[in-house]
């Protein structure tokens, strides 16, 4: 037997009860699409081809996967073996080694527990196929995995088609199956559907490979890998359990969820070490942060780079392409967007810094906003190292504040300001002394003045 891996991965399912427009598989788990999960975990474990298999009108999955995996067409769902059927085309050059068959409807796969798989086919007794068996707290409608005295794996019977004895059965099928592909591809043909559900049952090729005196094995995992999802609770629950994933992973490397079940990660979070984060945070897509970093309570991060030791929260919005610098402070409602801002600057309270560069060291008041939008086109806004931009300051793009320069509170600024310039821009106060008073008498009093 040789080491060759092939991977086919049943999509042509409707997903009906997700009462979606997106097919199923292409709904997102912690911000990847759930398929993208299968992918990756049969491309971890070097399955080359990978063949997709999807239903007639479902072109959005097939370019969703293209460049990554093959895609064939089964043009009526009728069951699991007859799916298998359409991806032999695209295998056609397979006469030995595995063909790993997975659904793309279970994100939680692990690439560990299908190189366990691929390690018991490719043992010393080489069985025809390895199930993937788990232990459901409710058995249900899951096929049960009916095993020999010698505790090889006799055949699968699907839930509606067992008998009480058999239903007792606590071990199911998970779905995946490793397939010696000289037994997939010869085998395949055999499957009949007399069965309850009048469906071919890729189920079956466990006992016809029985029948011709090969031997088949399990491999069990946790019940949370198989999950599949049907619906939009199934979805929920499906994401319920990768966040509990990815959140466990980053307290392994070394990263404080102070209460992690607050915190929503994404498929490609990536937090450095001793890096803490409050309770309430929601992490998009895209988002890198250095060790030592805060992120406090209710801020939202997609896109944005932070250096070590920046601050960011409470309440902060990083957006795409916010850069933050090393040591960094962005507090408070504040927006950051396509922006970077220099080692130890400093934008503590309600601002908006769009389409700019802020220089190290930089100081932004209460209310700075980056005006950088005329309604037409965006335009950039420079602050250089060391500026001081007054509260509620508007800083009217494109511009540019020097080095050093100072803003003063309140000002609207058009112009470039120079380095170490100091610029004003705002109405001339006007104070008259005892003028409030004498207002309120003329009001109190009509007609007298
Ligand atoms: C299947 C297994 C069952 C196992 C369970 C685990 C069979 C006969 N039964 O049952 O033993 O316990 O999964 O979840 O295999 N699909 C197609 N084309 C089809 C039918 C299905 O592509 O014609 C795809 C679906 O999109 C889905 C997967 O195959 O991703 C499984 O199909 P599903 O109908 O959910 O099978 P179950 O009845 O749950
Ligand atoms: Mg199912």
């Amino acid at each position: 037997m040789t080491d060759r891996l092939a991977a086919v991965v049943l999509a042509a399912g409707m997903g009906t009860r997700m009462k979606s427009e997106l097919p199923k598989v292409l709904h997102p788990v912690a911000g990847k699409p759930m398929i993208d999960w299968v992918l990756d975990a049969a491309g971890s474990i070097g399955a080359d081809p990978v063949v997709v298999v999807t239903a007639p009108g479902q072109d959005a999955v097939r370019k969703a996967v293209a460049g990554r995996a093959a895609s064939a067409v089964q043009e009526q769902p009728l069951g699991t073996g007859d799916a298998v059927k359409p991806a032999r085309q695209a295998l056609a050059p397979m006469t030995d080694g595995t063909v790993i068959v997975l659904y793309g409807d279970t994100p939680m796969i692990t690439a560990a527990t299908l190189s366990r798989m691929v390690e018991a086919r490719r043992g010393p007794d080489a069985p025809a196929v390895v199930v993937l068996g788990f232990e459901p707290a409710d058995p249900a409608l899951y096929g049960r995995l009916v095993l020999g005295a010698d505790h090889s794996l006799e055949r699968i019977v699907e839930a509606r088609d067992a008998g009480p004895v058999e239903r007792e059965i606590r071990l199911c099928n998970g779905g995946v199956m490793a397939i010696d592909a000289a037994v997939l591809f010869g085998m395949l043909d055999a499957i009949g559907n007399a069965n309850v559900k009048g469906e071919y049952y890729l189920t079956d090729i466990v006992g016809i490979a029985r029948e011709r005196d090969r031997r088949c094995a399990v491999v069990t995992c946790s019940p949370i890998e198989t999950m599949g999802v049907d619906s939009r609770a199934g979805l929920a629950a499906a994401e319920a359990a990768m966040q509990a994933r990815l959140r466990a992973a980053a307290m392994d490397d070394g990263v404080t969820l102070v209460a992690p079940e607050t915190v929503f990660l994404c498929h490609d979070t990536r937090l450095g070490r001793d890096v803490t984060v409050h309770p309430h945070v929601v992490f998009g897509p895209g988002v890198t942060v250095a060790d030592g970093v805060e992120i406090r309570s209710f801020s939202h991060l997609e896109g944005a780079t932070v250096a070590t030791g920046a601050i960011v929260g409470p309440y902060a919005r990083l957006r795409p392409g916010a850069d933050i610098g090393a040591g960094a402070h962005i507090g408070n409602f504040v927006e950051i967007k396509n922006a970077t801002v220099g080692p130890g600057a400093k934008a503590n309270h309600l601002t908006y810094v769009g389409d700019a560069r802020v220089g190290a060291g930089a100081n932004l008041g209460a209310g700075t906003i980056t005006c950088n939008y005329d309604g037409f086109a965006k335009h950039r806004t420079d602050i250089g190292a060391g500026a001081f931009i007054g509260s509620n300051s508007a800083l009217v793009a494109p511009v540019a504040i020097g080095d050093g320069a100072i803003v003063g509170a309140g000002s609207t600024v058009t112009r470039d300001v120079p380095a170490d310039a100091l610029a004003v821009v705002r109405g001339e106060d006007r104070i008259v002394p005892g003028g409030a008073a004498r207002f309120r008498s003329r009001r109190a009093n009509p007609g007298k003045d």
